[in-house]
């Protein structure tokens, strides 16, 4: 059982501490926001303090504030050598990091989405991969990053997931008119979509594409489907938008 704390109590805190909690881990949240840190106290009884008393009070801190309030967050606090600093936050580099949390030099900066919460959430590592496995494995698979570039490029491709969403919400509401049921045309394209992933066979090079050929092939609906996003530009759009998300995290 660790002490763990979290600087910065909102979206992305809020299922990590959840999950951690049902591990056994102690909780330290930062009082904002409010409300959240309020119902953290009294669903898996976090202690709710000033940021320094939740550094203070902890073996391993969790960063979740939003990028453009970190320096001014951080910058008055005191870290300790003996303590572990995972990062969830993008666009802050592992030189600000160590900078911002000195003398604090054990680092891993990951990127997690709310689902981890149930598990089967593959969470980008760079830096100290181990702490982040200890953590979060077996339910959350880590996957060890090489450089900083790389876990930029898992954090752009993280955004497809509300892009994909996007798509998908057009889809069912297109067979929501078809059909007058709203609801079944959700759970339809939701279904269809988790159902067909979570059979997949997954870390298998090349596989996406096998199951892509396995669907579109000579005359069908599913090769019209492919045809017809390839000449809409989908995919140019996708690649442009995945290089954008990535140079904007370089700077
Ligand atoms: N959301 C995701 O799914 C997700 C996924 C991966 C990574 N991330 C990263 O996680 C970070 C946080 O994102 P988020 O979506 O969780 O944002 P968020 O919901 O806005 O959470 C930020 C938290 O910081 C608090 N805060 C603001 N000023 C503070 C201060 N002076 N002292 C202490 N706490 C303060 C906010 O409180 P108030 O509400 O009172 O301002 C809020 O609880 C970002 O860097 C993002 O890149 C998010």
């Amino acid at each position: 059982m660790s002490r763990i704390g979290f600087i910065g109590t909102g979206h992305i805190a809020t299922p990590i501490a959840r999950f951690l909690a049902a591990k056994g881990h102690q909780i330290s949240v930062t009082e904002r926001n409010s409300q959240v840190s309020a119902q953290l106290k009294a669903e898996i009884g976090a202690t709710v303090a000033a940021p320094q008393s939740v550094v203070d009070a902890c073996d391993m801190v969790f960063l979740c504030l939003r990028p453009h309030m970190a320096t001014e967050i951080l910058t008055p606090l005191t870290f300790r050598t003996d303590q572990q600093i995972i990062s969830v936050m993008a666009a802050i580099s592992a030189n600000e990091l160590a900078t911002l949390c000195a003398p604090a030099s054990d680092f891993v900066q990951t990127i997690p989405l709310g689902f981890l919460q149930s598990g089967g959430c593959p969470l980008a590592a760079f830096g100290n991969d181990r702490l982040l496995a200890g953590l979060f494995e077996p339910e959350n698979p880590v996957i060890k990053v090489a450089d900083e570039a790389a876990l930029n490029a898992h954090f752009a491709i993280c955004a497809m997931v509300p892009g994909f969403l996007d798509l998908m919400t057009t889809g069912a509401n297109w067979l929501a008119e078809e059909t007058g049921d709203v609801h079944g045309a959700e759970f339809f394209t939701t279904q269809l979509f988790s159902g067909f992933l979570t059979a997949m066979e997954k870390g298998k090079a090349g596989q996406l594409a096998e199951e892509r050929d396995a669907l579109a092939t000579d005359g069908t609906l599913s090769l019209q489907m492919t045809e017809a996003l390839r000449l809409g530009k989908a995919h140019e759009a996708l690649l442009g938008a995945l290089t954008a998300i990535g140079k904007r995290l370089e700077t």
